[in-house]
């Protein structure tokens, strides 16, 4: 089974890496402060494992990148480029400005004409980014049950095996699948944080997610 690294202490690197747990994988979770994650540890059993960004990377065949966006190239400079060479990155992170927002609505440090996985990747262009799991609250990423039935999960990135790589997770993790196609298409996911966020800040609503009908 995959040795899949998980970084990033906040709560969707807590949802991602439980749901590797259920599914049976190793995980690391790797921190600036990997101390912080000690009572998940204890929580999680001899599959869980804690450590710094850069040992997390040498551990993950397949890392999940779960770091504040403004952070996000500094904790790839942190797990170092040669160990992410090859690796697929599933990129959770969204370009968030450090703005309140305004009547809810969030504001972007990034452009609709750039993307903050654009930019990852042409930081570490040796590893294969596919955006993944961005565009929903970290409680429903893990099999999520609402009525309408399995919501969609937009992902992309250049990289056909590391998609594939994500699509089987996406499957074992309950998901629709809408690959959009090139690392470019994270200029239209990265901002459905923004849309998926307002009914939560004006009337603190937080357990939908996104379908996309089809003929
Ligand atoms: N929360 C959600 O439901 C949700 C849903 C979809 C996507 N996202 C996106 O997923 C990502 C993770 O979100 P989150 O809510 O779990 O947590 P977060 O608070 O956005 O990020 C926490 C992580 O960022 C790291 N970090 C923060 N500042 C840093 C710095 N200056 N240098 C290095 N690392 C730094 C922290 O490292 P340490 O462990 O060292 O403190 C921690 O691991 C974000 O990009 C967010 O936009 C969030």
């Amino acid at each position: 089974m995959k040795k899949i690294a998980v970084m990033g202490s906040g709560p969707v690197g807590e949802a991602l890496a439980g749901g590797f747990l259920k599914h049976g994988y190793e995980v690391m979770r790797g921190s600036r402060e990997p101390t912080k994650l000690a009572a998940w540890k204890s929580k999680a059993g001899d599959k869980g494992l804690i450590g710094t960004f850069a040992e997390a990377a040498r551990f993950g065949q397949t890392i999940v990148l779960a770091v504040k966006g403004t952070a996000a190239v500094a904790v790839l400079d942190q797990c170092g480029a040669d160990a992410l060479a090859g690796k697929t990155v599933i990129d959770t992170t969204n370009p968030i400005a450090e703005k309140p927002p305004v009547k809810g609505v969030l504001a972007l440090f990034t452009s609709l004409e750039d993307s903050l996985m654009e930019r990852l990747q042409r930081h570490v262009p040796a590893a294969h980014f596919v955006k993944a799991f961005s565009c929903v609250g970290n409680t429903l990423m893990v099999n999520p049950k609402l009525p309408g039935g399995p919501p969609t999960m937009f992902i992309c990135g250049n990289d056909a095996g590391a998609k594939g790589e994500v699509k089987a997770i996406l499957d074992q993790f309950g998901w629709d699948i809408e690959d959009l196609g090139g690392a470019e298409a994270a200029r239209a996911i990265e901002p459905l944080c923004m849309l998926w966020c307002i009914p939560g800040f004006l009337t603190n609503r937080w357990m939908h997610a996104y379908k996309v009908l089809r003929p």
